[in-house]
């Protein structure tokens, strides 16, 4: 039962309600572009910085920040598009996340560094929402898990909050301005301006949105941080500390009580397997307070990559004997070190950091946040090996951590990529005084009970890096990362030298070098008890499958059609080919391991085909600046039609470039693996020199060309591939034999390609979920009639469905493509093509995906047998046995045949 209380006309709630809920607010939004005439010009930034900086009071200690108070009235005297009766009916409708950059067009005079897409500007967004009477008394939450950017947040007409960063995830307290029993509306708006990003950011509400209720004491806003200070084989103590709110008029005394529960691989709760004691908390009004206590764990399992094993903590606030409020914490139990001799120490195990950096886009997706591309993406690092990600150069979706936490993958988890100096004119730099604190508390909290997360970094090639007031910054993060949580080390990615001896590696616990194998024996000189690690590594630039010729070793060549050589020699003038890093790492073995710039390709920084004129602040060395700028101005008189970047290891549709399996070679030593490069269909270059290289695991190799040897050989140290440098290429087919410690070992073949006959369909999964999330990347093969991949066709390729299933994007992991991503059409790049579909929410059943092109015979089409939503899998008329299921997935095709030893040598 409640009881309002009527204090001097402020309604209070004194007896509990029910407990919280938490439900997304993903679908069905109205959005539009622009600002309505009405308002245009008079929300900017700077005329509404006063109403949005009393936003985030929680997460900062600086009194001054903390007791602003929004100004009377509403920015500009309010918006009448947030007003409730304001007819958005002709706004687009649509459901969340949603970037709308990513719909482009691509346009060649728009930026190359941020993609050629057009995500900058302002957009709205609003959606009904109807609250119930029997709320009245609750508190109402919008929690944003991510809006790009500058957001606002309006409730009925009257603004209720913002948050500018937009990596950010933050909460709006709807509570003041909500109509029980009523109709509300919730608008958003967001403000992109240009020149605000050194890479593509994307734009809108691009991650989820939740609706919050709870009683008015409840847990607050990630208000559970579970440690396991102590871990042993028989035992560990679980810590678990609760912040309780009071959102009441009295105060408040309440009991709290927690559950440790075992967690399935699927996040279902498994058994209980300790409780804390409960324990009593008193509350001022309109107060928070803490309570901490610890149980044991007997016989822990304990969270590793190769065995995620996840708990969860089931935090329950009591109130008069009621349970106010329940609150759950997945959590996992492992130990972990970093120290200047072994490295990273997980569970007392030294384990290399076999890592890659990655910006936030899904590619084709854009920066919508998806759980099935994220899931694919760390599933194919996985295979290569990759063990860490590093969120580069900010805070990640939410999603990505609970993947990571899931599938076993540790995480560096960023912050900023400036602080007061900005890297663009428009960048964080704006906001990082008055924001760098509630940014990096909120980052903190929210993220501290993931086990994935082993690093905090404090920001990435700061300019600060060489300044003292750079140190000032650097030791209150640092300090602010140790309150928040004392478990997990600081660092900083650094591209400035001095930045290791000018006292700045002291402000951090472990020091990160970007771009600097040959420094690391001399940091450990100087530093014998400081952790180091390769923050930022290689960037060594590549297009699948684009070779050319002749081969130089020189690592500013291998340029030519807009695209870059995947002999993997060519970097930047700051970066190295992945061979010099590893030499680096190898000469060194006391540092931690390295961070791969980067996993997947990502829309824009094309280096080197941009203008990208922040690529300078990889040089504080002023000679070397100018070098490069006169390099990169006299590019910029090219036209350059580049939109995404050549860095990946994998490229933007998510296939492999020759280089995963040179990663793959030293991060999986034990898998038997061969692979050869360049593909072996040259018609043009009969008689002509076309150097080989093959990576492998093994140690020695032989290669033979059409069954005649052209020679063993063996690594040297520090040497990483086996190159043949004067092949004299005849059509027909490569053939290496790798062999370890003198046994056999794997092997590859490459063969020569007629002309393009057949369309051959790959699904990475053949059976999602009908909830219109869940997500089928198809790989679309163009093969010979052998089946062996023509590795130059272009072909235009157009996809059908039939059925309930729908197309959501293409792709074909080419840089220069201004094809639409969400075109059902696509030229194949070098032979291949992406098609990314999803069954309609809420239809299951079967649905057939054709690929056809006008110049070859018609795919073999392949077969999705879809789930249903809540795991009902069975639908009137529909047979889903197992063998059913299993005849009817894939009449297929399956990939090209010319890689045996791909095919064979897992
Ligand atoms: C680094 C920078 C990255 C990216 C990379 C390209 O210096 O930290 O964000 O720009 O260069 O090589």
């Amino acid at each position: 039962m409640m009881i309002p209380l009527f204090l001097g006309g402020v309604t209070a709630a004194a007896q509990p309600v029910s407990p919280a809920e938490r439900v997304s607010l993903d679908a069905g939004w109205r959005f539009t572009k622009g600002d309505p005439a009405e308002v245009a010009g008079k929300l900017d930034y700077p005329a509404i910085k006063d109403w949005v900086e009393a936003s985030g009071a929680r997460f900062t200690t600086n009194a001054q920040l903390a007791a602003k108070t929004k100004p009377e009235g509403d920015p500009a005297g309010g918006a009448a598009c947030a007003a409730l009766q304001y007819d958005d009916s002709q706004w687009r409708l649509l459901n969340l996340p949603h970037d709308w950059g990513i719909e482009g067009p691509f346009r060649q005079e728009f930026p190359g560094e941020t993609g050629k897409l057009p995500w900058w500007g302002v957009g709205w967004y609003r959606k009904h929402l109807r609250i119930p009477a029997s709320d009245a008394g609750r508190r109402v939450y919008l929690d944003v898990d991510g809006a790009m950017a500058r957001a606002t947040v309006w409730l009925n007409g009257h603004y209720m909050g913002g948050w500018p960063y937009g990596y950010a995830s933050w909460r709006v307290d709807l509570t003041p301005g909500i109509q029980f029993g009523a109709d509300n509306v919730v608008a958003i708006r967001l403000d992109n301006p240009q020149d605000s990003s050194r890479w593509y950011p994307g734009g809108g509400i691009y991650r989820n949105v939740w609706l919050v209720k709870t009683a008015p004491v409840h847990v607050a806003q990630w208000g559970v941080y579970v440690t396991t200070p102590e871990i042993g084989p028989q035992s560990a103590t679980v810590k678990v500390q609760v912040t309780v709110d009071n959102d009441t008029d009295a105060d408040s005394a309440v009991t709290i009580k927690s559950q440790i529960f075992e967690l399935g691989p699927d996040g279902a709760k498994g058994r209980p397997v300790a409780a804390l004691p409960a324990g009593n908390l008193r509350i001022t009004a309109h107060q928070w307070a803490s309570a901490e206590d610890q149980t044991t764990v007997e016989r822990p399992r304990l969270w590793s990559i190769e065995e995620p094993q996840r708990y969860l903590a089931v935090t329950s606030v009591e109130q008069d004997g009621k349970v106010v409020d329940r609150y759950e914490t997945p959590f996992g139990i492992r130990s972990i070190q970093f120290t200047a001799d072994k490295g990273f120490l997980l569970n007392g195990r030294r384990v290399p950091l076999n890592g890659v950096c990655d910006h936030h886009d899904l590619g084709a997706l854009g920066a919508a946040i998806n759980t099935s591309a994220l899931r694919r993406q760390i599933e194919i690092l996985k295979e290569m090996g990759c063990n860490a990600i590093r969120t580069s150069h900010n805070p990640p979706a939410p999603e990505l951590l609970d993947a990571c936490d899931r599938l076993g993958m540790v995480v560096m988890d960023e912050s900023f990529d400036c602080w007061r100096r900005g890297k663009t004119r428009n960048d964080y730099h704006l906001f990082f005084d008055d924001w760098h604190e509630k940014d990096w508390r909120a980052e903190l909290r929210r993220d501290r009970n993931h086990p994935c997360v082993v690093l905090w970094s404090i920001g990435n090639e700061i300019s600060e890096q060489g300044s003292a007031a750079g140190r000032l910054i650097a030791a209150e993060l640092t300090g602010i990362a140790h309150q928040e949580d004392p478990t997990r080390p600081t660092t900083a990615a650094c591209n400035n030298t001095r930045a290791g001896y000018n006292g700045f590696q002291d402000d951090v616990d472990v020091f990160g070098y970007n771009y600097k194998p040959s420094e690391y024996g001399k940091f450990r000189q100087a530093h014998p008890d400081k952790p180091l690690f390769g923050s930022e590594t290689a960037s060594c630039i590549s297009s699948r499958g684009e070779y050319f010729f002749p081969v130089s070793t020189n690592k500013n060549d291998g340029k030519a059609d807009f695209q870059m050589s995947s002999y993997d020699l060519y970097a930047p003038p700051w970066a190295t080919p992945p061979d010099w890093e590893f030499t680096g790492q190898d000469a060194n073995p006391s540092v931690a391991g390295e961070f791969v710039w980067t996993g997947f390709d990502y829309l824009g920084e094309p280096t080197p085909y941009n203008r990208d004129l922040s690529n300078l602040l990889n040089f504080t060395d002023p000679a070397e600046q100018a070098r490069l700028k006169k390099e990169l101005d006299e590019l910029g008189r090219i036209p350059t039609p580049s939109r995404s970047s050549y860095f990946g290891i994998i490229d933007l549709a998510g296939f492999k470039k020759d280089r995963f399996y040179l990663y793959q070679a030293r991060w999986r030593p034990d898998l038997p693996m061969a692979h050869i490069l360049p593909h072996w269909t040259w018609p043009e270059r009969a008689g002509l020199v076309t150097p080989v290289h093959v990576y492998t695991s093994g140690d020695e190799a032989e290669l033979f060309l059409n069954g005649t040897s052209l020679g063993r050989k063996k690594k040297g140290t520090f040497e990483y591939r086996l190159h043949w440098d004067d092949v004299v290429y005849q059509p027909g087919e490569l053939r290496v034999v790798a062999y370890r410690d003198g046994r056999k070992w794997a092997t590859d073949v490459v063969k020569t390609s007629g002309p393009a006959a057949k369309l051959l369909l790959q699904a990475d999964r053949r059976k999602i979920q009908a909830d219109g999330q869940d997500l089928s990347y198809i790989t679309l093969t163009i093969a010979d009639k052998h089946g062996v991949l023509t590795p130059r066709a272009q072909n235009l390729v157009k996809f059908e469905v039939d059925g309930p299933g729908e197309i959501v994007a293409t792709d074909n992991g080419d840089a220069t493509s201004f094809e639409f991503f969400q075109a059902p059409e696509r030229k194949a790049f070098n032979g291949m093509a992406l098609v990314v579909v999803r069954a309609k929410a809420g239809q299951p059943g079967a649905f057939r995906v054709r690929a056809k092109s006008d110049e070859l015979k018609e795919a073999i089409s392949s077969f999705l047998r879809m789930g249903c939503v809540g795991g009902r899998v069975r639908q009137r008329g529909q047979n889903h046995s197992a063998a059913a299921a299993r005849h009817s997935i894939c009449r297929s095709a399956g990939g090209p045949t010319n890689r045996p030893g791909h095919g064979g040598h897992r």
